[in-house]
């Protein structure tokens, strides 16, 4: 495998030494900041050249027609697509007459540094323009965490050797053009110039834009403000028409002398408020802003992150890049979580187009879990607006004659965004992962407040969807037929052991619940007759097994198929969706992602009975060769899952192309965004897989294990308001009660009480080890 390795590997930032043009895209989704609320990716600062310029507020989003051959019922009409906001991020300059634009003249030098505990974006660059004056270019960048509406950047330019007249153009832009999507074009009209112009504004040194998007009729504000530093001669002038605002900075610079613009950039958005309530909105983001100033920007913008790292940083010792690659992982998720506050947490966060901007199964499944033990607070929000997106997701479950609420398979705003039935709608999993997320978090926090207004709801919802979506049959078996599970190379199967396990949870978790809040159950409606039917159906779920094999089917009757041709199947043929139908997938044992082996993972802390670690081992060698990891999201439960069978270094080897996948660019898409779900999965194949972390009931099991490349792993876990750490070296560890009350824990399977007294160690167990199985050809891990 080639990769594109762009960075230098140091501990604590990413840092590209010199400017590769041909993977701009690339650089622009890595070096992306956000909060969550607000999304700038890392174009340079000039808006030229760039791969694709993005700006996004999180749920600003345009609707378009969804195309179809042949009509049928339930199909969504309409789906939704992120646009490009107002970009307030353009800084251009002019330097003796020539545009600084780095495809001209000579650069003599480029940086650009991603700092994970400053969380900002540096550059210095030296450029000589091609009439010959030589400048230095400084900026620093930052998405602010701790006010949600601003962004702000520092802009430098110094004369090296020769006097120049030097112009900055400080500006807001709307409608930029963005290079077309690939696919359906109707999704591409509606994205040409989505905004339309309401207001604008050009005084002093403040700007503003006003825009609508046109079907969706969403507002978008955005507002700047500036404060310049430079030679006495330096002059301001502002303008701005309906989709540009723009203030000029224009001086004169003796060599050695600077001209410094702060720039402080506000954004509002909102399908409701009027435009003068929008521009005042963003004009008191600006002055809260402009209070702060900009090194009270960046000094908050430690404080906060110093707070995270406390909280969630991994050590790993013995493998630099893995160190760096979770620190990395670990800044994204948080960015796209942070500040999300009632909006969904997207596939690529806001760091770029990709999947047209839809939230999945992705922020429950792989996103939340590791948010839970490190920023408890944004899995709340998260799932506070899968809350507030119940009345879609009802009628959705109406519309398709079941009961409680359907969740969609994609979306930004609530309602189905999926266009294709059996890798969509069918994927009804994701009802169940939420309910998972639910109880995760409830169980990690013990915020009770939360399952009364939130979890109740959430969960009476999904358990009755899952009671009209499954039947019992004339012995009294629950089946669910006709789903797809994670693996999208089956799809409308009968009996997924991943959906029916979880769907499982789901029913007892809800008929639980509801004994715990009996005002907010009888709001809802549920009565006794309903929860007992809820804790019938969970008793009587089937769990598909082929028992001359002695392992667990994917869905009933996977055993049975034809396996696919592997042997025949080319490197360059995969992933398989681009090359072969989707129906041969379908009646083949071929799987694109953990499926079966995730359930493992998820379900196997509340179903241990199904589970035993010789179970795990025969499973996994089972699915091993026939998993060709077609998806982003199958390498880190296939780490945690090998881990647990004994498989140490295939673990690792999955961790690694967990890690490196933007890194190292290992799908050759990271130009469209950040694979966030994978970013997170960093982090549960290091806790979940070389620490063994399941969770049963309220409690945390830990079996930690190294792999033979590291010396070391430690991480902290937040749990009901405790603070623990947990240290592994490759003979024992050692578990520290940071703060809060006495927590008892399970290390290997044996209680352990932790008083905050000091750290306790325990030995690490030897483990059997067995020969790890293959993968298909062609589809071993990446990196390694
Ligand atoms: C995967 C899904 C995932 C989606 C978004 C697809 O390729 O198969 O499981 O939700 O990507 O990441």
């Amino acid at each position: 495998m080639i990769t594109d390795r762009s960075y230098a590997v140091e501990p604590w930032c990413v840092r590209e030494t010199h400017l590769k043009l041909d993977v701009l895209a690339q650089s622009e989704s890595v070096f992306a900041l956000s909060n969550g609320h607000v999304g700038w990716r890392g174009n340079l600062d000039e808006g030229e050249p760039h791969g694709l310029p993005g700006s996004y507020l999180n749920g600003v989003h345009e609707v378009h027609p969804l195309p179809y051959a042949e009509a049928g019922y339930g199909y969504p009409e309409s789906g939704q697509t992120v646009i490009n906001v107002t970009n307030g991020k353009i800084m251009r300059l002019l330097v003796d007459d020539e545009p600084f634009d780095l495809r001209y003249g000579r650069l003599v030098s480029h940086e650009r540094v991603l700092d994970l505990r400053r969380g900002v974006l540096e550059r210095t660059c030296e450029w000589t323009s091609p009439a010959g004056s030589t400048v230095r270019v400084r900026s620093t960048r930052l998405v602010s965490l701790t006010q949600r509406a601003v962004a702000a950047v520092a802009y430098e330019v110094e004369a090296v050797d020769s006097r120049s007249r030097v112009v900055i153009q400080s500006e807001l832009v709307a409608n930029e053009s963005v290079p077309e999507p690939d696919g359906d074009p109707r999704a591409a009209k509606a994205l040409k110039s989505p905004l339309e112009p309401e207001e604008d504004v050009a005084a002093d040194h403040r700007l503003r834009l006003v825009h609508r998007t046109k079907r969706s009729g969403l507002r978008v504000a955005v507002a700047a403000d500036h404060t310049i530093s430079g030679p006495e001669r330096t002059t301001t002038s502002a303008e701005s028409n309906v989709d540009v605002a723009r203030l000029t900075v224009t001086s004169v610079l003796e060599p050695g002398e600077t001209l410094r613009v702060e720039k402080l950039v506000a954004h509002g958005w909102s399908g409701v408020r009027s435009r003068p309530a929008m521009s005042d909105q963003v004009e008191a983001a600006l002055a809260a802003a402009g209070h702060s100033g900009w090194q009270g920007l960046l000094d908050d913008q430690r404080a906060y992150l110093d707070d995270f790292w406390a909280r969630a940083d991994v050590e790993v010792d013995g493998d630099e890049k893995i160190q760096q690659a979770v620190r990395f992982a670990l800044f994204h998720v948080l960015q796209a979580g942070a500040r999300a506050e009632g909006r969904a947490i997207p596939a690529k966060g806001l760091t770029g187009s990709g999947y047209d901007g839809h939230a999945f199964w992705d922020t429950e499944t792989f996103v939340l879990p590791l948010l839970t033990y490190t920023a408890p607070d944004s899995v709340a929000e998260a799932l506070r607006w899968r809350q507030q997106t119940l009345p879609p997701a009802r009628e959705r479950a109406t519309q398709l004659g079941l009961r409680g609420a359907a969740f969609p398979w994609r979306t930004i705003e609530g309602s189905e965004g999926s266009a294709y039935w059996p890798a969509g709608t069918a994927a009804f999993h994701v009802n169940a992962d939420i309910a998972d997320a639910v109880v995760r978090y409830v169980a990690a926090t013990g915020d009770t407040g939360f399952e009364a207004e939130t979890g109740v709801e959430l969960l009476v919802e999904t358990a009755r969807l899952w009671r009209s979506l499954g039947h019992h049959d004339a012995h009294g078996v629950f089946h669910i037929d006709g789903v797809t599970g994670p693996d999208e190379y089956s799809a409308v199967a009968d009996d997924n052991t991943y959906t029916n396990l979880m769907a499982r949870a789901n029913l007892l978790a809800a008929a639980d619940v509801v004994e715990r809040h009996p005002r907010e159950a009888a709001a809802l409606g549920v009565d006794e007759e309903e929860s007992a039917a809820w804790r019938d159906a969970a008793g009587a779920v089937h769990i598909p097994y082929n028992d001359e094999l002695r392992v667990h089917e994917q869905h009933a009757g996977f055993t049975r198929y034809q396996r696919w041709d592997f042997a025949g199947t080319r490197a360059d043929q995969y992933p398989l969706m681009l090359h072969f139908p989707y129906f041969d997938l379908y009646r083949k044992q071929v799987v694109k992602q953990a499926d079966l082996v995730l359930a493992m993972y998820l379900c196997g802390s509340h179903f241990e009975e199904e589970y035993d670690d010789e179970q795990v081992a025969r499973n996994f060698a089972y699915y091993e060769p026939l998993t060709v990891r077609d998806s982003s999201l199958s390498a880190c439960g296939q780490a945690v899952v090998a881990a647990q069978a004994g498989h140490l270094d295939l673990a690792y080897a999955y961790t690694a192309e967990a890690a490196l996948m933007d890194l190292e660019n290992l799908q050759q898409n990271t130009r469209d965004g950040l694979h966030i779900a994978s970013l997170a999965g960093t982090w549960t194949a290091l806790v979940a897989g070389f620490g063994g972390l399941r969770r049963q009931g309220d409690t945390l099991r830990f079996a930690p294990r190294l792999p033979e490349r590291f010396s070391r792993l430690a991480f902290c876990i937040q749990v009901r308001g405790r603070r623990l750490r947990v240290e592994v070296g490759p003979d024992k560890a050692v578990y520290t009660l940071l703060s809060g009350d006495a927590l008892t824990i399970h290390h290997h399977g044996s209680a352990l009480t932790l008083n905050g007294d000091g750290p306790v160690a325990r030995t690490v167990p030897p483990q059997r080890s067995r020969p790890a199985p293959e993968q298909p050809p062609h589809r071993a891990p990446r990196a390694g």
